[in-house]
C-alpha cells in the first residue's frame, strides 16, 4: 500500500502499525486457499476484482475505529482483528456498487479505476456480493465465540435495509429531489454513520466494554459518523483528485442532498467541527486511555483525503 507522507505525520507508530497489521488480514483472508477460507475454489477473475479493489489504497477509518475502540476498553485489539476486517469487507463492497453505473457511475476509487471499469459490471456487481458473505463468513469464525453472533447481528442490522443500503437508495431517491435537513441527516446517518458507528460497537463489544463504555462510544460514533460524511460532501466540492482517489464535482453533477448544497460550504464546515467536538466530549468516560479516538476524530474533520 502507498503511504502518503501525510499519514505518517498525522497518526504514531501504533496506528501505522495496526494499519499494516489490517493489510496483511485482509490480503490473507483473500488468498482463498484452502487454508484460510472455504476451499480454493474462487474463481480467478472474481479474486482478482474483490483484490482490486480490497487491497486498494483505503484509509482504513473503519477497522482502525474497530480496533481502537477494543484498545480503549482495555481489550485485546488482536482479537478485534477479524471483526476490523469483516467491517473493511461490507465497507468495500459498499464502494464498489456505490461506483456502479446504475449508482454514482464513478470511473476512480481509491486512485485506481473502479471495479466494473476495471473488469466489467457483472464482475463488479459479483465482487461485492462476494465480500458481503465473505464478511459474515470472518465475523462468525475469527471473532470470539461468545460475542461472535451478536457481532453478525449488529453488522447485519448496520449493512442493512434500514441502515447502510436503505440510505443509499434514499441518496438516490433524492437526486434532485427533497432538499429539507431531516431528510439529509437521515440519509447520512444511515448510508455513511450506521458502519462508521458500528465498528466502535464491535470493539467494545469484544473488549467486554461496560454499557458505560458501549454508550460513551454510540454517542462518540453518531457524531464522528455524520462529521465524516459532511467532510465527504466538502470533498466532493473542493477536495484534490490526487489526494482523495477519486473525481469531484460528482454530487452536483448528480443532483446529490448534501451538506454543502443545502446549507452552504461555512455553515457545513462548522457543523462537521461542532460534531467533533461533541464526539470527543462523549469520551470523557475513558479519560486518557480516550487519545486514540481524539486523534481520529480530529482527522476526520482535518482530513483531505
Ligand atoms: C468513502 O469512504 C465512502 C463514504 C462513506 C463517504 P472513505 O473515505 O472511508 O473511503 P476509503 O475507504 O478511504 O477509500
Ligand atoms: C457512499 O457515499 C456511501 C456508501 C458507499 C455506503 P458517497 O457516494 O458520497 O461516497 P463516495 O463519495 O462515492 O466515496
Ligand atoms: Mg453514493
Ligand atoms: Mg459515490
Ligand atoms: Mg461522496
Amino acid at each position: 500500500m502507498v503511504m502518503s507522507i501525510s499519514d505518517v505525520e498525522v497518526f504514531p507508530v501504533e496506528v501505522l502499525e495496526a494499519r499494516a497489521q489490517i493489510n496483511r488480514q485482509l490480503d490473507i483472508y483473500t488468498r482463498f486457499d484452502s487454508q484460510t477460507l472455504s476451499g480454493g475454489q474462487c474463481p480467478k477473475r472474481l479474486q482478482e476484482a474483490i483484490r482490486h479493489s480490497l487491497l486498494s489504497d483505503g484509509k482504513r477509518l473503519r477497522p482502525l475505529l474497530v480496533m481502537a475502540a477494543t484498545h480503549v476498553c482495555g481489550g485485546d485489539m488482536g482479537k478485534a482483528l477479524g471483526a476490523a476486517c469483516a467491517v473493511e469487507m461490507i465497507h468495500t463492497y459498499s464502494l464498489i456498487h456505490d461506483d456502479l453505473p446504475a449508482m454514482d457511475d464513478d470511473d476512480l476509487r481509491r486512485g485506481k479505476p473502479t471495479c466494473h471499469v476495471r473488469f466489467d459490471e457483472a464482475t463488479a456487481i459479483l465482487a461485492g456480493d462476494a465480500l458481503l458473505a465473505n464478511a459474515f463468513e470472518i465475523m462468525a469464525r475469527d471473532t470470539p465465540q461468545g460475542v461472535a453472533a451478536e457481532c453478525c447481528r449488529m453488522l447485519a442490522t448496520a449493512a442493512g435495509p434500514s441502515h447502510l443500503v436503505g440510505g443509499q437508495v434514499d441518496d438516490l431517491a433524492c437526486q434532485f429531489g427533497a432538499s429539507d435537513l431531516e431528510t439529509l441527516q437521515s440519509i447520512h446517518d444511515r448510508k455513511t454513520g450506521a458502519l462508521l458507528s458500528v465498528s466502535l460497537q464491535l470493539g467494545g463489544l469484544i473488549a467486554g466494554g461496560s454499557p458505560k463504555m458501549l454508550s460513551g462510544l454510540h454517542e462518540y460514533g453518531k457524531n464522528v459518523g455524520l462529521a465524516f460524511q459532511i467532510i465527504d460532501d466538502l470533498l466532493d466540492l473542493r477536495g484534490e483528485v490526487n489526494q482523495i482517489g477519486k473525481r469531484t464535482g460528482k454530487d452536483s453533477e448528480h443532483g446529490k442532498l448534501t451538506y454543502p448544497s443545502v446549507i452552504g460550504v461555512e455553515a457545513s464546515e462548522q457543523l462537521a467541527r461542532e460534531k467533533v467536538a461533541s464526539a470527543i466530549s462523549a469520551l470523557q468516560i475513558f479519560g486518557s486511555n480516550g487519545a486514540p479516538l481524539v486523534l481520529f476524530a480530529n482527522f476526520v474533520v482535518d482530513r483531505t483525503r
